[in-house]
């Protein structure tokens, strides 16, 4: 046999519910969201006694109230570990932070934990992220994610002194270079 008592009722609710949500209301929490499952008690039936169904609509009030408490205290844990998530997730470093704000809008956390680049590597990455796609930063803070990335996901030390290097040597390399191109056309 059906639940009729709380079926219905249950039916009834949930379909208001799905209304309100539907446009866009905020469904105030109750009792209104408990469903015929959660309450764990038989339904006033066909043939009880007048006793028999005030004694049955008492129980169905303690469970009411039992389940209601039993959602209260769910929530009130859900509430504090979503809190605590939270207050965690605010406690972690500014650069870290910092990163995550302007980069994972597009990336997913994670995305850079097989990358090993050198500070310049990083710092070449981040500028071409707000060339290339328009990563949003305000001044320096290129340099916070830059130094960030570069100490939490940076190149091994040997790579790191070929990177250093080679920068070093680039201004000579360019005056080499030049110098040998205005060479050959003076001796054309
Ligand atoms: C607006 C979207 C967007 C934002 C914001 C963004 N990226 Fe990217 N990023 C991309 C796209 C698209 C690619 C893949 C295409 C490519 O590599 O050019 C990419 C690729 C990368 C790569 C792998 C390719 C490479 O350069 O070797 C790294 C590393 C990276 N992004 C780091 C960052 C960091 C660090 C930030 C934060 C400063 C950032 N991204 C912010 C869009 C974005």
């Amino acid at each position: 046999m059906p639940h009729p008592t709380v079926g219905t009722h249950g039916r009834l609710i949930a379909g208001l519910t799905g209304l309100l949500l539907a446009m866009g209301l905020p469904v105030l929490p109750g009792h209104a969201g408990m469903s015929a499952e959660e309450l764990m008690v038989d339904p006033i039936e066909e043939g009880m006694t007048e006793e028999e169904r005030q004694a049955r609509r008492e129980a169905i009030e303690r469970e009411r109230q039992a389940a209601e408490e039993r959602r209260r205290e769910r929530e009130a844990a859900e509430r504090a570990e979503r809190e605590a998530r939270e207050a965690e997730l605010a406690a972690r470093p500014y650069p870290v932070r910092l990163t995550e704000r302007r980069c994972m809008e597009c990336h997913d956390a994670g995305d850079f934990d097989r990358e090993a680049r050198t500070w310049p590597g990083w710092a070449f990455t981040v500028w071409r992220m707000r060339l290339a796609y328009g990563a949003e930063l305000e001044s320096g803070e290129w340099r916070v994610i830059t130094d960030h990335l570069a100490e939490t996901h940076g190149a091994p030390a040997s790579k790191a002194a070929a990177t250093w290097t080679l920068l070093a040597l680039t201004p000579i390399l360019i005056a080499a270079l030049l110098w040998y191109l205005m060479r050959g056309r003076r001796q054309r």
